[in-house]
């Protein structure tokens, strides 16, 4: 049964608010007081559980469930059913996972169909179809076939069992507490319906960082509770994966060594694995990160990624199980004197010459750009660059270094950005969507996968207008040719429903706010310059003269990261011959990467006509300014939302202010003093 007395805020975008436009409902509610489906498959029960609770809330009232046809009906039909009434080439062109929403017009009592070659398919269908009722679409002459574009569409959450959530900026973990699982199911229940009604159909639930009490996950201790944990997910289509350590046999006490040329060794993973699968037969597989921030992998033993990944990758093979190996693999421990290490390149440095090498169950998986999630920095050269090893995609939705769900940082903009953004790996028209779909060099595997930004709080992020990010990642990862705006759209009226004032301020609001966080914080895409450990507010210096790799070079003459082959660290040559002509020369570097790829002079003239340094100090008093509006925008919809979401938002929008200040003045009293070189507009700086 699906929850019905929660609160607004907990019930995010599947909140069903009762249809008023009686027009619509004139025309179209005849298709909403019967459900007919013959199957009776646990994903099937979820779906029509989806639509009977929410056709009920929206319609008022409650569906019949049928297995016999009767006029003007939903139809919920698998491709495999035997029903003579539908043609079965409405299915072709329909993928695994697509679905097929149709109004039936043959018949004298029209039906709509939800068509699919899956259940899972069907489960998305229905999802689709209650979104399609919210946009107030007459359901007369529906025509619709959807497909999505990656085969894997994952969360990964940095959950520990202790319940805390690494970078987690929304409560406590839903999974664990006192180093146990949660007994409370419902909430993953209604986890897992939320994140599939927006496509998700993978999560990874501990950290990526896998301490002593998570390195048991593996063993017979925790498996009754993986089981059921699996199981939720699993009625809703979501395949469960674990993040494992690499050292694990030695951690458990098992073995003495974690070395993969050791038989012991892989003999102990396939037994671990096969105990997995024996219990959880659709069990994804691991997820791992090795030899990166200290944790262990294969390098301790001399040995390299392939020849760890592999070792998982063959204990996983038989049952269809998969390694995500993450390639976030870099020195941590640099000595910030040293000017030719660079961080930026360390992932391709030691990936690209393994091509070819991995095992077809291996996926690679590469943050977004080759730093880490910073609010601007350059678009990671390995994608498309490993032409025979499987690639996927990450992304981050917790907002580590965008504002930590206190400020407002809709991601989409940005996320689009970068799917589009065109690698040459094949040739002009090789957009990083194409690669990680697995379009370009037919990956075996590959999709997109992202750090989750949910928690315990009611809320589930935190901040209200957060759950954007959440949805958003969800649909453009379903397809990544659906439009910000589109996107966009359908969160808000799901959300806030369709007053057309409330729509208009809070689109506003979403489709500002990336670049109004990118106005005060860090600037021309050098990134960084927060405060160290917990990443929130200015720090300039706080990385400066630290071992993480991660600086920006600002003296008393300019500032920025020389990472060209000319001069610099030779970064730049990483990129296909046309990117890295476009980055490699200060004239045709687009302005917002300037200082990730060139250390200019204050006084270097942008391509918008300002110097580097007016440009810090413009950028740096407007997003404040625009922080203010924010605020003054939101509280134009004091009165029109319910109570409860206005005040989370405004209370956070304060906070931003304040921080958008901080940001502001640091910054610019920083470059001030470095520099010497004043505002034009004499504006005040300390
Ligand atoms: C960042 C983040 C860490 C995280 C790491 C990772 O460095 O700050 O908390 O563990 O990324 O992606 O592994």
């Amino acid at each position: 049964m699906i929850n019905e007395c929660r609160s607004e805020a907990y019930r995010a975008w599947l909140r069903y608010e009762k249809i008023t436009d009686q027009a619509w409902l004139d025309e179209n509610e005849k298709w909403l007081k019967s459900v007919m489906s013959l199957q009776e498959s646990k994903i099937r029960q979820s779906a029509i559980a989806e639509l009977k609770h929410a056709l009920t809330a929206l319609t008022g009232s409650e569906p019949k469930v049928e297995d016999a046809e009767s006029p003007y009906q939903l139809w919920l039909v698998n491709s495999q059913e035997q029903l003579v009434s539908v043609d079965k080439h409405l299915f072709d062109g329909l993928e695994e996972d697509g679905y097929i929403i149709k109004t039936l017009n043959d018949f004298d009592e029209p039906k709509i169909l939800i068509g699919a070659n899956t259940e899972r398919g069907l489960l998305y269908g229905s999802f689709h179809f209650l979104r399609i009722i919210q946009m107030g679409v007459s359901l007369s002459e529906l025509n619709s076939k959807n497909n999505t574009k990656n085969e894997l569409r994952m969360l990964n959450h940095w959950d520990n069992m202790d319940g805390s959530i690494e970078r987690g900026y929304a409560g406590q973990s839903i999974f664990f507490e006192n180093n146990q699982f949660t007994k409370n199911l419902t909430r993953i229940k209604d986890y897992a319906r939320l994140i599939s009604s927006v496509g998700i159909n993978a999560v990874s639930i501990n950290n990526v960082n896998v301490h002593s009490i998570e390195t048991r996950l593996l063993t017979a201790h925790f498996m009754e509770d993986l089981i059921v944990v699996a199981e939720i997910f699993r009625d809703y289509g979501v395949q469960l994966y674990l993040s494992i350590n690499f050292a694990s046999p030695i951690e458990l006490g098992e073995l003495s060594t974690a070395d993969p040329f050791e038989q012991d060794v892989r003999e102990w993973w396939q037994q671990k694995v096969n105990e997995l699968y024996q219990h959880i037969p659709d069990f994804g597989g691991f997820v791992v990160k090795a030899d990166s921030e200290h944790r262990p992998g294969p390098f301790t033993y001399g040995r390299n990624h392939v020849d760890g990944a592999n070792m998982l990758a063959e204990a996983l093979e038989p049952h269809n199980g998969h390694v995500i190996w993450r390639t976030f693999v870099y020195n941590c421990l640099q000595d910030w004197r040293d000017r030719q290490t660079d961080r930026a390149k360390a992932a391709y440095d030691h990936f690209k010459p393994l091509d070819g090498q991995f095992k077809e169950n291996v996926i690679l998986q590469i943050k977004n750009g080759p730093m880490d999630f910073q609010v601007r920095e350059a678009n990671s050269p390995l994608f498309g660059a490993m032409k025979s090893t499987n690639q996927m995609l990450e992304f981050q939705v917790t907002q580590e270094y965008t504002g930590q769900q206190i400020d407002l940082c809709y991601l989409l903009p940005q996320w689009k950005e970068i799917l589009e953004f065109d690698t040459f790996a094949n040739g002009e028209g090789t957009p990083i969507k194409h690669i990680v779909d697995g379009s370009t060099f037919a990956y075996a595997k590959s999709g997109i996968t992202a750090v989750v930004n949910i928690g315990n709080n009611d809320n589930w992020t935190g901040h209200q207008l957060a759950q954007a990010n959440l949805y958003a990642y969800g649909r453009i990862v379903w397809d990544p040719n659906l439009t910000v705006e589109e996107i966009t759209d359908e969160w808000v009226r799901l959300t806030f429903g369709d007053q057309p004032e409330v729509i208009e301020e809070i689109t506003w609001m979403l489709l500002q706010s990336w670049s109004i966080y990118e106005n005060y914080t860090s600037p021309l895409g050098v990134g960084w310059m927060v405060n160290p450990h917990h990443h929130y507010g200015p720090n300039v210096d706080g990385y400066e003269y630290s071992v993480w790799g991660t600086y920006h070079f600002a003296d008393h003459q300019g500032i920025g990261v020389d990472r060209t082959v000319k001069s610099g660290t030779g970064y730049t040559a990483q990129y296909f011959e046309e990117n890295q002509k476009m980055y490699e020369s200060i004239e045709t570097c687009p302005d917002e990467l300037l200082l990730f790829f060139h250390h200019v002079p204050y006084t270097h003239e942008l391509k918008s006509g300002v110097t580097v340094i007016q440009h810090i100090y413009d950028t740096h008093f407007e997003g404040v300014e625009q922080a203010i509006q924010l605020k003054d925008r939101w509280y134009r919809l004091k009165g029109k939302i319910e109570e409860e979401k206005y005040e989370n938002v405004m209370n956070r929008l304060d906070r931003q202010i304040e921080n958008a200040r901080q940001w502001r003045d640091m910054i610019n009293t920083y470059f001030y003093r470095k520099s010497g070189i004043g505002d034009e507009k004499n504006r005040k700086i300390y």
